[in-house]
This record gives C-alpha cells, sequence and structure tokens, in this order.
C-alpha cells in the first residue's frame, strides 16, 4: 500500500496556488469540495459615514501591560550543528535605517525563486538549526535514520512540520537555557518514509509526528546559537493517545460524549496543531485547525457539512484502524465533537494534563493570541482559518491577578465568546474588487463584536451555550458576522494595543455565486492576502472598534493591486498571504509567509513591517526558506539581533526516492522540517 494513496490527491480539483500534496495532507483539500460556509449569513454591506476614521484608529492608546507575549520577553534559543551558512543577498529596496531604534538592523534580501531549496538570510547574518524533524529528545531515544524510522522511536523524537514555535526563558538561568514549545500540524509521509515501509507502522509513525513538543534549550550566551538538550528535565512529547481535559461549559455535555468518555471530559490527542500564543501566565495555547482532514463520518448533518466533514476515506486511513476517527461508527459519533478547540500546555510542568478550553469555541482556530484588558480580563483573539469563516474574540469571565499562576490558569475556561462584522466606510460602488484604494485613502470603518455567548447565556437563538460552543459555525452563521478571506493569525500588540489579522488568502471571493469584495476584503479572487489592523479604543473588552487594512499584499513589481498603507511600492519587498504574526521590543510587526510561490512566484520568508511614523506601511524581507516550504512561528528577539523560524514542509511535492529539498543538512537524504535561528555572523560563534 502506497504511505499516502497518490490517486487521491485531487490534482484537478484544487484551486488556488497550493499544491496538491499541501492541500491534501494539510487541509484534505478543503477548497475542492466547495466552502464549508454556505450559509446565507448577509455579507456586509458598505455604510457611506463613519464617526471612527482612520486617524482615531491610528491614535489608540498606546499603554502596554507588562505582560509577554513573543517578541517581548527575553527567551533564546539555540544553536545547532553549525550548518548554518551567510549568504545574504541584499536588494537594497528598502531603506536600512532601522525602525524605531531596534538593534535588528539588515539589508533585506532580495525574494528568491521558488525554485531554490536554500535558506537565505541578509548580510552579516547566519542561520542554525536548532532541532530537526527526529532528533532524539530524552536520553532513551534513538537517533533518527532515514531508512529505519519505527514508531516506537518516533514517539521519543522532534515530531514532523513544526509550525507555531515559542520560546521562554527558565527562570534562574542567566539567560542561558530556555524551554521551547512547538505544534507539529502535519504529516508528509511520501517524503518521510520509503515507499517499502509497513502500512500499519507508517500509520503510527505518521500518529507518532503528529502532537506538540516541549523541549529545553541552551546556549553559552546571546553571542552563541541555541541548542536542543537531549535528556533535559522538561523535554515532552504530548501524542495522540494522550488525555486533554476538555474544560468550560460546553465540558461534560451530551455533544461530547462517546463511548470510550461517557463524562465527555477526557479526549485522546489533538490534531491539526497551526499557530498559537504564550499566554501572559507562561503557558502556551495551540490551535487545533483542519482536524476534519483525519475523520470520516456520514457527511449528512449540517454540523458535519459546515466543518467539512465528508463520506469519503481520508488520505491517512487511520479510520481503518481507530474506531474513534469514523463518526460513522456506533458510540463515536461525537468525537469529532472533540477537536477544533484551544488547547493550553504548561511547559514548566511536564506532568500536567494538557486542556482543551470550550468556551473559545470549536472552529478551524489558526490559533489564539491573548492579552489583559484594561479591567483585567484575558482576551483572546482567534481567526477561523477557512475561506468566508470568521473572526472571534473571546472575554474571560475572571481577572488576571498579577502572581497567581495557578488562578490565571483557569482564566480560559470561562467567558464570553463574539464573533466580528466589519462595516466599510466608503461606499459601495469603490469597492469593486480590484484592491484599488477608495476615494478617502483607505479602507476602514467601523467594526462590532457580536455576541455568541455572554455572562454564561446564549446570545444566539435556538442554541443552547453548550450548541454555540461546539457548532460555533452554525450559531455565528445565525448573527451575521462578516465572512472574512481565511483569518490566519490574530496578534495584540503590547505596544498600541491595536490587533492585527492575517488574512491570508480567498480565490473564491467575488466569484459566481460566492461573497463579493467588501471593504474589509477589497480584492476578488484574493490570490496574495491582506491584513487587518483593529482598534479598540482603549478598552479591549469593548464590542465596537475601528479597523483600517495595514497592507494589500502582492508584488507591486509585477503589477498587482497592492497597498502598503502609503508607503512606496516600488520602496517594499513583495510579500504574499501572510499567516503567522509577531512583534520586536519596539512594536515593528513581522508577517511569516505561507503560499507566496506559486503567486508571485517566490519562495516564503520573514519580513518586517514598519507600524508608525513615515515608514508606516515599510515591509522589508529578513528571511527566505526553502523550496515547498512555509515559514511559521516567528520569534523576534531583536534586543539580541536574533530571530527564530520553524521551517514547515519543506520539499514536500518530492517523493522519498525523488526529493525535492535536502535542507537543513543537504546530505543527499531529504528534507526535515526544522527549528531555525538567525544571528549575526559575528554573534554566531562560528567567525
Ligand atoms: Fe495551518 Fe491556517 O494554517
Ligand atoms: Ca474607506
Ligand atoms: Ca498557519
Amino acid at each position: 500500500m502506497a504511505l499516502i494513496d497518490l490517486p487521491l490527491l485531487m490534482k484537478d480539483a484544487v484551486r488556488g496556488k497550493r499544491s496538491a500534496v499541501t492541500c491534501q495532507l494539510k487541509c484534505a483539500s478543503q477548497c475542492a469540495f466547495g466552502e464549508c460556509n454556505s450559509s446565507d449569513n448577509p455579507t456586509f454591506r458598505d455604510i457611506a459615514s463613519s464617526a471612527l476614521t482612520r486617524r482615531t484608529v491610528l491614535g489608540g492608546s498606546t499603554a502596554a501591560l507588562a505582560i509577554g507575549l513573543a517578541g517581548t520577553q527575553g527567551a533564546l534559543a539555540d544553536p545547532g550543528s553549525g550548518k548554518g551558512k551567510g549568504q545574504g543577498n541584499g536588494n537594497g529596496r528598502a531603506g536600512h535605517r532601522p525602525p524605531n531604534g531596534t538593534k535588528l538592523t539588515f539589508e533585506p534580501i532580495e525574494p528568491v525563486d521558488a525554485a531554490v531549496d536554500e535558506f537565505t538570510v541578509p548580510r552579516g547574518f547566519a542561520w542554525h538549526p536548532i532541532i530537526r524533524w527526529g532528533d532524539p529528545l530524552f536520553d532513551d531515544a534513538p537517533e533518527f535514520d532515514w531508512n529505519a524510522q519505527s514508531a516506537e522511536a518516533q514517539k521519543r523524537q522532534f515530531g514532523y512540520n513544526n509550525d507555531y514555535t515559542e520560546i521562554q526563558e527558565i527562570p534562574g538561568t542567566a539567560g542561558k537555557r530556555a524551554v521551547m514549545f512547538v505544534n507539529h500540524e502535519y504529516t508528509n509521509e511520501n517524503i518521510m518514509l520509503p515507499a517499502e515501509t509497513d502500512a500499519e507502522e507508517a500509520i503510527e509513525i505518521g500518529r507518532a509526528a503528529h502532537g506538540l513538543t516541549v523541549v529545553e534549550i541552551e546556549r553559552k550566551n546571546k553571542n552563541f546559537p541555541y541548542r536542543y538538550v537531549q535528556g533535559a528535565e522538561l523535554n515532552r512529547r504530548i501524542l495522540l493517545d494522550d488525555e486533554f481535559a476538555l474544560t468550560g461549559p460546553a465540558a461534560g455535555s451530551d455533544l461530547v460524549t462517546t463511548v470510550e468518555d461517557p463524562e465527555g471530559r477526557t479526549v485522546l490527542g489533538t490534531l491539526g496543531n497551526c499557530a498559537g500564543g504564550l499566554t501572559p501566565w507562561g503557558t502556551l495555547v495551540s490551535g487545533e485547525e483542519n482536524f476534519h482532514g483525519y475523520f470520516r463520518s456520514a457527511g449528512t448533518s449540517e454540523a458535519e457539512k459546515r466543518y467539512g466533514l465528508r463520506d469519503a476515506a481520508t488520505s491517512r486511513g487511520w479510520e481503518d484502524k481507530y474506531d474513534r476517527y469514523d463518526a460513522r461508527n456506533e458510540g463515536y459519533e461525537n468525537e469529532i465533537n472533540r477537536f477544533g478547540y484551544i488547547v493550553e500546555v504548561d511547559p514548566f510542568d511536564p506532568a500536567s494534563t494538557p486542556r482543551k478550553h470550550t468556551s473559545l469555541g470549536r472552529f478551524k482556530h489558526e490559533g489564539a493570541n491573548i492579552i489583559i484588558a484594561e479591567d483585567g480580563r484575558a482576551v483572546a483573539y482567534s481567526g477561523d482559518d477557512e475561506v468566508f469563516d470568521y473572526l472571534y474574540k473571546f472575554v474571560s469571565r475572571d481577572r488576571y491577578v498579577e502572581g497567581d499562576r495557578e488562578h490565571n490558569m483557569t482564566l480560559l475556561e470561562n467567558g464570553d465568546l463574539y464573533v466580528a462584522k466589519f462595516t466599510g466606510n466608503s461606499p459601495a460602488g469603490e469597492i469593486d474588487g480590484s484592491g484599488e484604494v477608495p476615494s478617502d485613502g483607505a479602507f476602514d470603518g467601523t467594526g462590532e463584536w457580536l455576541p455568541l455567548v455572554v455572562d454564561g447565556e446564549s446570545q444566539v437563538e435556538g442554541f443552547t451555550v453548550e450548541e454555540v460552543l461546539v457548532h460555533t459555525r452554525l450559531a455565528a452563521d445565525a448573527v451575521g458576522p462578516t465572512k472574512m478571506d481565511r483569518c490566519e493569525d490574530v496578534e495584540p500588540s503590547l505596544h498600541s494595543r491595536r490587533v492585527y489579522v492575517a488574512c491570508t488568502n480567498n480565490s473564491g471571493r467575488g466569484t459566481e455565486g460566492k461573497a463579493p469584495a467588501d471593504e474589509a476584503n477589497p480584492r476578488s479572487e484574493n490570490r496574495d492576502g491582506h491584513v487587518v489592523e483593529i482598534d479598540e479604543q482603549g478598552d479591549q473588552t469593548s464590542t465596537a472598534f475601528a479597523w483600517n487594512l495595514l497592507l494589500v499584499a502582492g508584488d507591486p513589481a509585477q503589477g498587482d493591486q497592492t497597498y502598503f498603507s502609503g508607503f512606496p511600492v516600488d520602496k517594499v519587498s513583495p510579500i504574499s498571504c501572510p499567516d503567522n504574526l509577531a512583534f520586536d521590543s519596539v512594536g515593528n510587526l513581522w508577517i511569516s509567509t505561507d503560499g507566496a510561490t506559486s503567486g508571485i512566484g517566490f519562495n516564503d520568508g520573514l519580513f518586517r513591517v514598519t507600524l508608525e511614523g513615515e515608514a508606516r506601511g515599510r515591509v522589508e524581507q529578513f528571511l527566505s526558506v526553502p523550496i515547498d516550504g512555509e515559514t511559521c512561528g516567528p520569534i523576534v528577539r531583536d534586543q539580541d539581533r536574533s530571530a527564530f523560524v520553524s521551517v514547515q514542509h519543506p520539499g514536500e511535492d518530492g517523493e522519498f526516492g525523488a526529493q525535492r529539498s535536502f535542507f537543513p543538512d543537504y546530505d543527499g537524504q531529504g528534507p526535515k522540517p526544522t527549528v531555525v535561528q538567525v544571528l549575526p555572523n559575528k554573534g554566531s560563534g562560528k567567525d
């Protein structure tokens, strides 16, 4: 049996820019089956005037609470085997003056052709693998062997397709030790395993390469790259048969019970873990995104259809071995209702039970990012990464208590849930789908957080609280939110408290029978995506907000209709398909991309975007990942002139016997998804 049945790859059916392999393995070729959101939830219509202007958006509160989100606290990470190279290819397009006084100065690189199997950094920098797929995590873990991989080995090794990555210093280690948390979103068996691999063993290897990793990393000092520590105390793999506790109002409800868990409170495993966030109390949250691709179901109910579940063999075939991956089996009808949540993990307690929080709703969570509101409540933003789906906000019932970690770890268990509606302020006739900026000079307007659950009560007619939280998409449809162009990361800035939403792309926007362009999603057949900036104007718990588009992405040099907040389009790095977001210590936004290759024809990368001052909207490319790879994770420690990215699915369009990538070791074997640190040559300990 082939590891992944290639005829199942819907090469002709897949739309948009992703490769057929990516589509099948990552999201079960969801786009080939039509939009999940066929609701007649009214699409957004422009309103000609608004009291909230772009100027008010930009004038929001600058108060920042001293809490640690990615890019703002000093952690550092690791080092690697010294495979890094420093082949800068500066393009000189953008100014090199560092914005806002950051120490991370660099000459932007030229975009790299999509056929190139190289990791490219600016002149004067070097890259270093920290940890790769298959690296042994524990003292008893075997070394990786391309031709003898086993499930037992994989369970003790770093998993596949590292996506969200976060690093926190371990207190008391003088900045030398940190703990790293990594999502393993999915697997590419066709380039991981020889074709002759036993089919059942391949299933178990694949399952063991999913899940999560916690691993300690260390460095000599900030001038050296981090190195992961085999056998360290905090090292942990969280696997698909490990127990997760369900929390919140839907825990224990009839919607989540199965024959194996009649109490509806204990789920085995987590799936499709894409992005995530560091909580102010030092735990990690992780989004269960494309979970539907692992389950077979009758696919007949409204809920199943709305979540993309189908009566068809899955690409990995786990349902043939495990009853719980087939909702047609008696007693397992609800297993699919136990995935699609925000998961929380305490990386400092290897014995802790991870939790799935039903209060944040069930959908294809890209991830979640949390900020403490002005009144002390925790606010989490999360996008549903599907074309024409929605943006959500959670506001905790209880308040953050500085120093009370045990209490703070309960904050995501109860609270209010909202879904976003965007209203534009330009005449509808000026939003024609071309992406041309309307006459008022901005894609902008006001917005409203529409309530789904408030004070423990459902706000959606005909839905109980449990139904809202388990069938969240259906509940949201009923209240009329804005259909978005695939919300990926949604990240609040601790500098400005504005919130940034990466809308990665939507090739169906404005096509026949689909929602037309609107001011918040202004481009038909949106190939390259855009970034929304939200300002809640001093109250992160508010149900009203102002918004504008920071970027409409693309390559101006190729004639794409783009917008960079007014910054000259001939002075930016081309950028496409924004996915993950981070901030540096002085408030610049950093964007990693996924999918640029078949659009603007360049490999994906990491980009800095200036948000304040005359250079607002300037995009500068910092690095580029190898062929077929996606840039994930990003963590920017500009104080140390250092950045980290997870390189996901390099070379995924290859075959085991015909690899397309050999990153990061270039040893002629094949590619390994890898977490990479980039820092100056002079700080790399190499030269
Ligand atoms: Fe797994 Fe939304 O990207
Ligand atoms: Ca406008
Ligand atoms: Ca993503």
